[in-house]
């Protein structure tokens, strides 16, 4: 049984495979957190230390014992007023302006199945895969509900959280905190690992030991951002990739977000992670309620590897939609890198052409096709095509294109807008500016009010009409500023409800479009990576995972992003040498191994390939294609620490039975007289026969695992090499 609740004891325990996740009812309703670790059976409510302490005071019902104080007892969904003084995760204000809350438990119930969330993506599961807790807590001074949402997934270790919060009363309040989740744990060190990064260098894993006072994460931009992803892993301070306790927490959440974490006076430690509460001041009128994101945990007491390998079965299950986990994405070409804005029709149609020769599924036009859009400076928002650019329809173009035996992609900006437009001219409302305020410019773009539905269903039917005329089979999503000067001009009431309303209004866009074309293949895209979270990968299945395609700078992207999110969904393209980011020169070899894990593609112009290299891009996608099942199907091992390795990096992938794997390494440095290198395995049968399908040399897992791959020696700065491994 997955939920367990004893009557007698107040205990409520949520089992799934390997974990438990436990609360319990105390002291009028208080509701007391006790465990979320390794799987146990036990009441864990017995190590709750009560204690006196100074200046951690009692809620008034709990008499003469000063013990009972919300301030030192593990809380389940602390608030701010209930004599809690560390990070909380509930507040809100009544009309006066008075808060101060106390919430307690009235009851709950048990669902079979997964709950939903209107509007909001959440991680979905089929019927006999997944439990609902919903426990209801009542506040003791405001006719306040909150409805807590626990998703069991016992097969994927996975227990979601979410809350409802409504509004039972004749008066408005104001919601100025609504977190997703809180944690405390009563004891242990902890370090954290946060993702932090910026514009063309996403998702940089940083470890550091959990200290006394708090930290914060998070981002304010209006969306999850370069700067900070929505994830973060608690872990004992031992874990390394096959052991120790791991506890990853992924907000689904594409807006600003915040995390804290933080260890108190008494050796216990806090995380609490939610949406921003900066700018956030949700006014709920009588009757309104409003739904925090769900926050996805999962927990592994085999290190932090085997929490990634969780995390990435659950996205494939269950947060991707389409397509099906295993069905193999298109190799495509890209040509931003190989033209930026400056090209004619037929120019994209010789690239087509070219890349279709060289096997290549997919032509995905980008940036400056619509509008007057020669430069970043004009033309967004104006969604129709440039036929004289072009030189033709776009339908027309489309043709030429799947001529070649090729699939059409397209670029998209759809929440954005250039002020020279006539979008800008025509719908100066749609724009979010603060009046008598001059707005704060990004790429020379103002964003438009995606908190209105009418301003998403307008820009949807024209780009839509765009989409269905040229039969796209692919869209790039873009995102390429932070929102500044949020204002609404459809209800002044309700500014503080604006950002909030604006990552809704993105995930209606996209369901619009899913809805409308379901066979659509979209890839989110933020300036690269400024978006990447659970919350676009719903609606996008795979999102480009950084605009420096330096294959070197992705060891390092690529693996930060890997904690959380599949290598599949990653976008990842080979580019030319020297790097356009860079201007690091790099192999062929090592652009392509670094990019196959990834989804693969190119961004350059084929025409400058030298034949040689023309060749070996297609003995690349031969390759990719060969081994695209396992890496969609088979697990992710991390065989070095990308941050702190200066000499190579490796990963591999293993089928799910350990018949074969694929490991690939790239040295990262070049010396004379170096010492011997290796690479050692992870996720092999020790006892079976592994033979390299190169050599034809065959060792035993445990061998491969224990002592490793010896890199041979070779000269030049950067060298990869793929080695399949085939169980004898
Ligand atoms: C962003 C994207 C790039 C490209 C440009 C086009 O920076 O990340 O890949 O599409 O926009 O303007």
């Amino acid at each position: 049984m997955p939920v367990c609740f004893d009557a007698a004891s107040g205990v409520l325990s949520l089992h799934t495979d390997h974990t438990t996740y436990q609360l319990a009812i105390r002291h009028r309703g208080l509701l007391l957190h006790t465990w979320y670790g390794p799987r146990v059976t036990d009441d864990m409510s017995y190590a709750i230390p009560y204690a006196d302490r100074g200046f951690s005071g009692n809620p008034a019902d709990a008499e003469d014992d000063r013990t009972v104080s919300c301030d030192t007892l593990p809380q389940e969904y602390p608030c701010e007023g209930s004599g809690d003084f560390r990070a909380t995760a509930f507040g809100l204000r009544d009309q006066g302006g008075v808060s101060g809350c106390d919430l307690r438990y009235v009851g709950h119930r048990v669902l079979p199945g997964k709950y939903t969330l209107p509007r909001l993506p959440a991680v979905f599961a089929e019927e006999g895969e997944a439990e609902t807790v919903e426990i209801t807590l009542q506040d003791l001074r405001l006719p306040v509900q909150v409805r807590l949402l626990y998703g069991v997934l016992p097969g994927m270790d996975c227990i979601t959280r979410s809350a409802v919060i409504t509004n039972r009363g004749d008066a408005p309040v104001t919601l100025e905190n609504a977190a997703s989740l809180c944690l405390d744990f009563l004891h242990g060190e902890f370090d954290r690992i946060a993702f932090w990064g910026k514009h063309s260098l996403e998702r940089q894993a940083e470890r550091r030991p959990v200290g006394h006072g708090e930290e914060v994460f998070g981002s304010r931009r209006g969306a999850s951002s370069h700067h900070m992803n929505p994830f973060l892993v608690l872990c004992d301070r031992d874990a390394t990739e096959d052991s120790g306790l791991a506890l990853g927490c992924a907000l689904m959440w594409s807006g600003s977000f915040s995390a804290r974490v933080g260890l108190d006076a008494f050796g216990q430690t806090r995380l609490t992670m939610g949406i921003q509460n900066e700018r956030f001041n949700y006014l709920l009128q009588p009757g309104e309620s409003f739904t925090a994101p769900e926050a996805v945990m999962v927990l592994s007491e085999q290190g932090l590897g085997e929490m990634s390998r969780r995390f990435h079965r659950l996205i494939l299950g269950h947060v991707l939609r389409f397509p099906r986990p295993d069905m193999p994405r298109p190799v495509l070409i890209n040509n931003w890198e190989a033209t930026y804005m400056d090209f004619t029709g037929d120019k994209i149609v010789e690239i087509a052409r070219q890349a279709a020769g060289l096997g290549v599924d997919m032509m995905v036009l980008d940036d400056g096709w619509f509008g007057r859009r020669s430069s970043d400076h004009d033309g967004l928002g104006d969604w129709w095509v440039n036929e004289e650019k072009l030189g033709c329809s776009l339908p027309r173009l489309a043709e030429r294109i799947r001529r070649l035996g090729m699939k059409f992609g397209l670029w998209i900006e759809p929440e954005m807008v250039n002020r020279p437009s006539d979008l800008a001219r025509e719908h100066p409302d749609w724009i979010f500016t603060i009046p008598g305020k001059p707005p704060v410019t990004s790429r020379d773009q103002l964003v438009l009010d995606f908190s209105r539905p009418d301003v998403v269903d307008a820009i949807l039917e024209r780009l839509d009409r765009i989409i269905t005329e040229a039969r796209v089979d692919y869209i790039k999503m873009d995102m390429n500023r932070s929102l500044n000067d949020v204002y609404t001009q459809a209800d002044f009431q309700s500014q503080g409800k604006v950002l909030y309303r604006y990552t809704l209004g993105v995930y209606r866009f996209l369901q619009a479009l899913r809805d409308r074309h379901p066979d659509l293949l979209i890839e989110g895209c933020s300036g690269g990576g400024g978006r990447f979270d659970l919350g676009m990968l719903y609606f996008t299945p795979q999102i480009w995972c950084s605009d420096d395609t330096d294959p070197i700078e992705r060891l390092k992207i690529q693996y930060g992003t890997s904690f959380c999110y599949p290598p599949c969904v990653m976008g990842a393209h080979v580019s030319v040498s020297p790097s356009e980011q860079t201007g690091r020169v790099t192999p062929l070899s090592v652009r392509g191994a670094v990019a196959m894990a990834g989804t693969f593609g190119y961004e350059l112009d084929p025409a400058r390939l030298s034949p040689e290299e023309k060749e070996e891009v297609r003995q690349q996608i031969r390759t990719f294609r060969r081994y695209q099942p396992l890496m969609l199907q088979g697990d992710y091992y991390r065989l070095t620490d990308n941050m702190a390795d200066r000499e190579k990096a490796a990963w591999m992938f293993v089928s799910p039975d350990k018949s074969e794997a694929l490991v690939t390494w790239v040295t990262r440095d070049a010396h004379d007289n170096p010492a011997a290198q290796f690479v050692t395995c992870r996720g092999l049968d020790p006892e079976a026969l592994y033979r390299d399908e190169a050599t034809g040399e065959a060792r035993t897992g445990a061998a491969l695992m224990r002592m490793g791959l010896l890199i041979p020696r070779s000269k030049g700065e950067y060298t990869a090499r793929q080695i399949h491994l085939l169980r004898v």
